[in-house]
């Protein structure tokens, strides 16, 4: 469980309030108790300031939600991979939706992140911003159309046609690249037809994050997995 494997779910916590303090650790523990019930690889991306404990506490891999390109020094207020990685955490988000980078810092970016033996899931707008930072060799790429992130409908259904055409625009460049596909994922339909479209995984929040269940939710979004 402590690698990661496909089919993938990420969870990004993203600053919600209700993963303030504790509520990031437990909701850490959750998808670690589904993971390791079910099989399923599942990635927690906590906040940042909650990064060192989630990933001391739990057995599934953890993920930042950002991190900087800077070299470990005089760097005040940055975040290098480094310290990511001396947190326990395996990788990290980068150009998520809420925090886009230009090209030449998301090519930073991965750099320091395999200098640091980071892994990096690079967030794209659209099929063609995706085969566009496939170029640079990340881990993954999540494909998130930004009108629908934090909706009700999923990408799967309202714009099946992104998923296809990010993941021919990414095989493009390199095949062995697996595409995630995120924004309004809600329910184990809507992962399988992500996996019927071509993805190996989601990367979700609201559906999980705000859910009034949240072990109930990450139960239902495996269940045809
Ligand atoms: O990082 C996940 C994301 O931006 C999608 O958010 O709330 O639509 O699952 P959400």
């Amino acid at each position: 469980m402590s690698e990661i494997g496909f089919p993938l779910i990420i969870v990004n916590f993203k600053a919600y309030p209700e993963v303030e303090g504790e509520g990031a650790l437990s909701l850490a523990r959750t998808c670690a108790a589904v993971a390791e019930a079910s099989g399923v690889s599942i990635v927690a991306c906590p906040p940042m300031v909650e990064l060192g404990r989630v990933a001391s506490s739990v057995k599934i891999p953890v993920m930042a939600q950002h991190v900087d390109y800077r070299t470990p020094g005089s760097a005040t207020g940055w975040t290098t991979a480094e310290m990511v990685r001396r947190t326990g955490a395996v990788g990290t988000l980068v150009n998520h939706s809420e925090h886009r980078l230009n090209l030449d810092d998301i090519r930073a970016v991965i750099s320091a992140c395999k200098r640091a033996d980071l892994k990096t899931c690079v967030c794209a707008d659209s099929a063609l911003t995706s085969g566009e930072v496939a170029l640079f060799a990340p881990d993954m790429v999540a494909v998130e159309p930004p009108e629908l992130i934090g909706g009700d409908v999923s990408v799967t259904n309202a714009k099946p046609e992104v998923v296809v055409e990010a993941v021919r625009t990414v095989h493009q460049v390199e095949p062995s690249i697996p595409v995630l596909c995120g924004a309004g994922i809600k329910n184990g339909h809507d992962v399988k037809r992500a996996i019927e479209l071509g993805a190996k995984g989601v990367l979700l929040a609201s559906g999980v994050v705000k859910a009034k269940d949240q072990r109930q939710a990450l139960s239902d979004l495996i269940r045809f997995i």
